[in-house]
C-alpha cells in the first residue's frame, strides 16, 4: 500500500459506511469512489445555493420590516434631521478613504446650519449624504422621521425631488434655458401644476430672489451671483423640507457673496431651512448655527475654530484676527469720512469696501467692530437692522 493513501479522509468513511464498499483499493483510489464524491460535492453546491438564498430573502423581509418601521416613526418626528454615527468610505483602487468617521448632528425645522471646514474633511461628502445622493456605509439618517440611509437608488430619487432643494458652488444650470425655464425644471417633474400654474410658480419664485426681471434672460447673459439666484430659486421650486448647499459663495467676489447670504438669511427668516457647508467663513456670519469639520468628524458647535490646535497656532491666529480687526477700523474709517452728510448708510455697504481676507478673518463678528467704533468716538449713530443711522 503506498504512503499516499494510508489516510482515509474524512469523506472516505462516509463512503464508506454509506455504500459498504472501500473508497481505497490496492492503493488507489477507486473510480467508484470517485464518482460519489463528485455526485456529493454538485449536492452539496446546489443546498449551499438554496440556503444563500433563503438567506438573501430573509434579509430583504428584515431590510423592508425595518423601513416600514421607520415610516412609522416619521409619522411624529422630533426632529427635521437627525444624524447617527455616519460613516462613509470610499474605495479609491485598493485603498479605503474614511470620509466620514462617526458624524452625529441634529438639524430642527427653521436652522441655518453652517458646516465649516477645510478641503478635504469630508463636508462634501457628508451633504451628499443628508441630501440622498448617496449612502452611507455605516449609520443613519433620518429626515423627517424616515430612515432614508437604506432606501433604494429610486425612492432616494423620489425624496431628492420632492424634499431637498440642492444649491451647488457653479449654479448647475441648463445653458440653453432661460432663467424661468430652469427654474421649471423640478416642476415638470414633479407634475402637480398645469403649465400656466408652474410659470406662475416659477416667476414668484423669480421675484422672492429679486430676479423676476430677468426671467427671460439664459445663463450667460446673467452674472454670477444672478445665475447663484436662479439656482436658489429652482432649489426651492418643490417647497423643501430642506435646502442643502455645497460652497453656495465659493465661485462669486465676497460682495456678490454677501448679497446671496442676505438673500439666504431672508429666506431662513421666512422659515427656509439651510445646511450649508463651505469653507468661507463669511457664510458662518449668516448662519444660525455653526459647526467645524476636521478629519471627517465635526469637532463643536460655535465659531471659534480648531480643537487640535496649537497653542501656538491659536496665538498666531488670534494676533493676525486683531491685525485683521485693526485694518478694518482704518477701512470702516475711511468709509465713514467719504460718508459725511449722509442719514444712513447700508452695513452691507461698508463691508463691500473691505478687502475678503481681512472680513473673513475677523476676531469678532463685523456689526460689533462697528458698535466699537461707534462707542470708541462717541459718534451719534446707531445700527438699526441692516443700517447705520447717522443722526
Ligand atoms: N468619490 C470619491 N472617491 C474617493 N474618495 C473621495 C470621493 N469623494 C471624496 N473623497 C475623499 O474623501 C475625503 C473628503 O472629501 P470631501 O467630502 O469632498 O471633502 P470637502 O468637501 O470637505 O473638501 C477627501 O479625502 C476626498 O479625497
Ligand atoms: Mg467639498
Amino acid at each position: 500500500m503506498s504512503e499516499k493513501f494510508s489516510m482515509k479522509t474524512p469523506l472516505m468513511e462516509e463512503y464508506e459506511e454509506e455504500t459498504g464498499r472501500l473508497a481505497i483499493w490496492k492503493g488507489q483510489i477507486t473510480k467508484d469512489f470517485q464518482k460519489w464524491k463528485k455526485k456529493k460535492e454538485k449536492q452539496q453546491r446546489k443546498e449551499l445555493k438554496k440556503e444563500k438564498l433563503l438567506e438573501s430573502k430573509v434579509e430583504k423581509e428584515r431590510k423592508k420590516r425595518e423601513i416600514e418601521e421607520d415610516k412609522e416613526v416619521g409619522k411624529d418626528y422630533e426632529h427635521l434631521i437627525v444624524v447617527e454615527n455616519l460613516h462613509k468610505t470610499y474605495l479609491l483602487g485598493t485603498t479605503a478613504v474614511a470620509a466620514l468617521r462617526g458624524v452625529d448632528l441634529t438639524i430642527d425645522k427653521g436652522d441655518f446650519v453652517d458646516i465649516m471646514g477645510p478641503s478635504g474633511s469630508g463636508k462634501t461628502t457628508l451633504l451628499n449624504l443628508i441630501g440622498g445622493l448617496d449612502t452611507p456605509t455605516r449609520g443613519k439618517i433620518f429626515l423627517e422621521g424616515r430612515n432614508i440611509s437604506m432606501l433604494s437608488d429610486n425612492e432616494l430619487a423620489d425624496i431628492r425631488r420632492e424634499r431637498i432643494g440642492f444649491v451647488f458652488q457653479f449654479y448647475n444650470l441648463l445653458p440653453q434655458m432661460t432663467a424661468l425655464e430652469n427654474v421649471m425644471v423640478p416642476l415638470h417633474f414633479s407634475g402637480k401644476l398645469s403649465r400656466r400654474g408652474k410659470r406662475k410658480k416659477a416667476m414668484d419664485l423669480l421675484r422672492l430672489v429679486g430676479l423676476d426681471e430677468r426671467a427671460h434672460h439664459t445663463p450667460s447673459e446673467l452674472s454670477g451671483g444672478e445665475q447663484q439666484r436662479v439656482a436658489i430659486a429652482r432649489a426651492f421650486a418643490n417647497d423643501p423640507a430642506i435646502c442643502v448647499l455645497d460652497e453656495p459663495t465659493g465661485d462669486l467676489d465676497s460682495k456678490t457673496g454677501v448679497m446671496i447670504l442676505n438673500l439666504l438669511r431672508d429666506l431662513n427668516k421666512k422659515g427656509a431651512t439651510f445646511i450649508a457647508v463651505s469653507h468661507d467663513a463669511a457664510v458662518s456670519e449668516f448662519a444660525t448655527r455653526v459647526f467645524h469639520m476636521r478629519d471627517g468628524k465635526l469637532t463643536h458647535e460655535g465659531k471659534i475654530s480648531g480643537l487640535k490646535e496649537t497653542e501656538i497656532m491659536e496665538l498666531t491666529r488670534k494676533k493676525e484676527m486683531e491685525l485683521n480687526k485693526e485694518k478694518c477700523k482704518t477701512h470702516i474709517y475711511k468709509y465713514l469720512f467719504t460718508s459725511q452728510g449722509k442719514n444712513e448708510i447700508k452695513i452691507s455697504d461698508i463691508r463691500s469696501h473691505i478687502p475678503r481676507d481681512i472680513i473673513l478673518n475677523l476676531p469678532e463678528h463685523f456689526n460689533d467692530i462697528l458698535e466699537e467704533i461707534i462707542e470708541d468716538n462717541n459718534l451719534k449713530a446707531k445700527i438699526q437692522g441692516e443700517l447705520l443711522i447717522l443722526q
